[in-house]
């Protein structure tokens, strides 16, 4: 079906969060690079496009993965210079020669096999979860689970690879209110007050992961072990500075994204008839359906690059420094690639092509750990709660920044 040419797309807007796929087909179709007016930045939105750009990060640079949208007020800049807020080039954003240290970090601590070794601790913190979800079940009848399973599962797998489980003296709901309000203050649209009051929180968050990275080092094997015995190219090791970027990074883009995904599958999987008592019945269809949901409705919807010179995408030309928007949730959808994209089809012969992970020099280093998380999540509580349905009464409003998109509610009932 043709779709209609687009004047423009409001990234942020409710309507387009709720359903993108129109707009989106038509930039494929008619402008798959076009220069957005409100952001400042050129879409991007062919799969092959995107692709092309994700594997030449020499002419297609990262720096400005981690970049806040727009400019920030004066007084929420000096809130975030009261405690030094830097974010250096670690890992997204990092085109200098010290990535690949940084990168083999991630890869020793998420490897598959370091993966598989964190089952049964992740199998232990899903069943706390779930003793949680029944218990609200019983009281409430109702549970949320986008602010209950779906943010605390990620929260505490994170902690416990970061070797702070013992160590943490914040609880998990502070940690989610600094990570919210980060999100939103650097990938959303707030103004004012809001924009003040979002960068007190990143502030207060920044200022405790500095106090923390400072600390002696945990034991060795968690990131905070690593980040302590790092040298950068040049022998010298890691300041405060860069220890907190990678931290906050971390919690950001790794915790972050897992909740979200966590809270679209969970929505996907009880509105979609017989689905939730087949996940229960044949525990093996959840790992395919997973791609397909990370395909079609991926976390991370945009990402960015900056062109290092002139360069042609799709017959249009991009000065030197141009700032790109790489639409990933696009690429998920693109039919030059993904037949009927609209159906969820574990089946399909190119189901593990989709971007939504990046590829490249900067692809994902938490994709196992994220599919883990998705599988043993999604598994056991089929098992535990097959009876489990959603409830009409859930806000079908959605998380709508700029690169980050997921229902923001996801009430359930059993029977
Ligand atoms: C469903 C959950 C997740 C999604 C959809 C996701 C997606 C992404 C994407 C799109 C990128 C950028 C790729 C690029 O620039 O080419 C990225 C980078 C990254 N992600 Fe994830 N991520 C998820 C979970 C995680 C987790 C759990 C971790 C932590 C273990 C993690 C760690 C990282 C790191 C370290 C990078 C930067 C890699 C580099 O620049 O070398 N992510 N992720």
């Amino acid at each position: 079906m043709m779709a209609m040419p687009v004047d423009s797309v409001d990234l942020f807007d409710q309507g387009y969060a709720l359903d993108p796929y129109p707009a989106m087909a038509a930039l494929r179709e008619h402008e798959p690079v076009k220069f957005d007016e409100n952001t400042g930045l050129w879409l991007i939105s062919r799969y092959e496009d995107v692709r092309t750009i994700l594997l030449d990060p020499e002419n297609f640079l990262p720096d400005n993965a981690i970049d806040a949208i727009g400019r920030f007020s004066v007084q929420t800049l000096r809130v975030l210079a009261r405690v030094k807020f830097d974010l250096p080039q670690t890992l997204a954003n990092n085109s200098s020669d010290s990535h690949a240290g940084y990168r083999r970090i991630m890869t020793k601590l998420f490897n598959a096999q370091a993966v598989n070794a964190s089952v049964p601790m992740v199998e232990k913190v899903v069943a706390e979860a779930l003793d949680d979800v029944e218990q609200r079940l019983a009281a409430d009848g109702v549970c949320d689970l986008a602010t209950t399973i779906a943010r605390d599962v990620p929260f505490r797998v994170m902690l416990r690879l970061l070797g702070l489980e013992s160590a943490i003296d914040v609880d998990i709901d502070t940690l989610a209110r600094w990570s919210d309000a980060s999100l939103e203050l650097f990938w959303g649209r707030p103004r004012g007050e809001r924009e003040v009051a979002l960068a007190h929180e990143a502030a207060e968050f920044y200022a405790w992961l500095t106090d923390l990275v400072s600390k002696p080092a945990p034991e060795e094997g968690t990131l905070l072990g690593a980040l302590a015995a790092h040298r950068l190219p040049d022998g010298e090791p890691l300041g405060v500075t860069q220890k907190a970027a990678v931290v906050y990074f971390m919690i950001i883009a790794g915790q972050m994204t897992t909740t979200q995904m966590l809270s679209t599958m969970y929505r996907r999987a009880l509105l979609e008839p017989g689905l939730w008592q087949r996940f229960a019945a044949e525990p093996a269809t959840v790992e395919p359906w997973t791609e397909e949901v990370l395909r079609r409705d991926p976390p991370i919807t945009t990402w960015r690059r900056v062109t290092g010179r002139p360069m042609t995408l799709s017959g249009v030309d991009l000065p030197a420094g141009a700032p790109l928007l790489l639409m990933l949730s696009s690429t998920g959808s693109d039919t030059e690639v993904f037949e009927n994209p609209e159906q969820i089809c574990p089946y399909r012969a190119n189901v593990r092509k989709h971007l939504s992970f990046g590829i490249g020099r900067h692809r994902c280093s938490g994709a196992e750990l994220a599919r883990m998380e998705a599988d043993v999540v999604m598994r056991m509580t089929a098992e535990r709660l097959p009876d489990l349905r959603f409830s009409a009464e859930s806000s079908p409003e959605m998380l709508a920044l700029l690169s980050f998109r997921a229902p923001l509610q996801v009430l359930v009932r059993r029977g």
